[in-house]
């Protein structure tokens, strides 16, 4: 027997699968991505593959969840018969366990921003949020060292001491409360010179811009904010209940995704060109481009800091799903192991992170294929793991799967939608996920 725990209502579900979900990803990663790969282009491709391939695939999940009801390194086999095929869910696992080492690199980035812009405001360093060098911020070994090291270690506290739950209740209001900051930038954003030029460029629809790269780093970017192939939201709906309704969870995360997505691109080109930055800046570029924006608004320094607490919430709320993932695989749900696993877990987590961290200074002229190290653990996790994690799964799905159990988990379909997504994910997905795949080997 599991121990698994159930969900006791839809909003609990919701919620935190959501938290995990949201993070980094659409905050971070999409207006750097949209930034390098032709902004409005980028959208497009971004929008036509989270809706049309991402919200299939993320049902899928849910519905393999909600019949295994168990964890992702044992759920295929159960459902199967077939021991071999939970190497899908330990694909899974290692790609949690590289996306943790690089996210906490950001994570670590937004801590000593915290302590950075705290020191202004108690007067130990001079105001002024404009004077925040991000180059020397990361490029600081130590420093930076030192920053995702917290970050790894508050997420194996909240991780070993089991309080989640209590985190998924402060979301109520910490990711509200977020999304109100996000459009309290946007609208400063939209008000500086030069604003309109950096909306044009996020949202004009320049077909002719989409390039090859583009759209396959479009559907890493799905894979990624979505959390797909890394059985994380198969975890989620494993502990859901039969009554519980996938679609309509999943519909909400997507768009949910989207709309943080859509902020965060919004709040931020506006202001590129008004501070001097472009839009291909990189990584760097929400680091970059927010501070100067908070420093044209009175009490800027005092927001900015409330931005940079609810941003490192919504980071942690996906780091602990990453470290939980790889726990609740390791202890068999088996909470006896639970602290010598996670502290485990997180020291190898941290000493993949150092390099990770260091390809932003001395080891930046380190470089496999063109990519720094942090682009390259990216890259595996994104581009590699991700879909060969929901390759396989659309094949166990399709394949193997009983598609009158399937509907029993898909749910009351007052639409009629279990055949066109059953199709979807049975002949299209898996065709989509090949082909972009052997592009980006080419
Ligand atoms: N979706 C998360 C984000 O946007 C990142 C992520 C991918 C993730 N896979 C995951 C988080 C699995 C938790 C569990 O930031």
């Amino acid at each position: 027997m599991d121990n698994q725990s159930q969900w006791k209502s839809s909003t609990g579900f919701i919620l935190a699968s959501a938290g995990s979900a949201i993070g980094l990803g659409a905050m971070w990663k999409f207006p750097y991505m949209a930034g390098i790969y032709g902004g409005g282009a980028f959208l497009i491709m971004f929008l036509l593959f989270t809706i049309i391939v991402g919200l299939p695939l993320l049902i899928m999940e849910f519905a393999v969840g909600k019949m295994g009801q168990t964890y992702t390194t044992r759920i295929y086999g159960k459902l199967t018969n077939k021991k071999w095929l939970n190497v899908i869910g330990w694909n899974g696992n290692l790609a949690v366990f590289i996306l943790f080492g690089f996210y906490s690199v950001i994570g670590g980035w937004i801590i000593i921003y915290m302590v950075e812009v705290f020191q202004q405001l108690i007067g130990i360093k001079p105001p002024g949020l404009d004077h925040i060098k991000f180059e020397e911020v990361i490029t600081d070994p130590a420093l930076t060292i030192i920053g995702q090291g917290l970050f790894i270690f508050i997420t194996m506290g909240i991780v070993m001491l089991g309080v989640e739950k209590g985190l998924e209740k402060a979301s109520k209001i910490m990711m509200p409360l977020l999304f109100i900051f996000l459009i309290i930038i946007v609208a400063k954003s939209l008000t500086l010179e030069g604003a309109m030029s950096g909306l044009r460029y996020i949202l004009e629809p320049r077909v002719k811009d989409i390039s090859v790269k583009g759209t396959l780093f479009a559907l890493g970017q799905s894979f990624f904010t979505l959390s797909l192939g890394t059985t994380g939201m198969i975890t989620y709906a494993s502990y859901a209940s039969k009554e519980m309704t996938i679609k309509t969870s999943a519909l909400s995360i997507v768009v949910m995704n989207i709309i943080v997505s859509l902020l965060a691109g919004l709040a931020i080109f506006p202001a590129t060109e008004a501070f001097g930055f472009k839009p291909t800046d990189g990584p760097g570029l929400l680091f970059k481009v927010l501070p100067q924006v908070f420093n044209q608004m009175s009490l800027g320094s005092v927001f900015y800091f409330i931005f940079l607490i609810l941003f490192l919430f919504a980071a942690l709320t996906s780091s602990i799903s990453l470290l939980e993932l790889n726990v609740s695989n390791f202890t068999k749900n088996n909470n006896d192991h639970r602290k010598p696993v996670a502290i485990i877990a997180s020291i190898l987590v941290f000493l993949i992170s150092i390099p990770a961290t260091l390809s932003f200074g001395s080891l930046n002229g380190f470089r496999i294929f063109g990519l720094t190290l942090f682009d390259c653990m990216d890259f595996v996790v994104s581009n590699i793991l991700m879909p060969l994690g929901a390759l396989g799964t659309t094949l166990v799905v399709g394949q193997l799967l009983d598609k009158d159990a399937l509907k029993v988990s898909f749910g009351k379909d007052r639409f009629n939608l279990f055949r066109p997504w059953y199709y979807l994910v049975k002949y299209i997905l898996p065709l989509v996920i090949i082909i972009v795949f052997i592009m980006q080997l080419i």
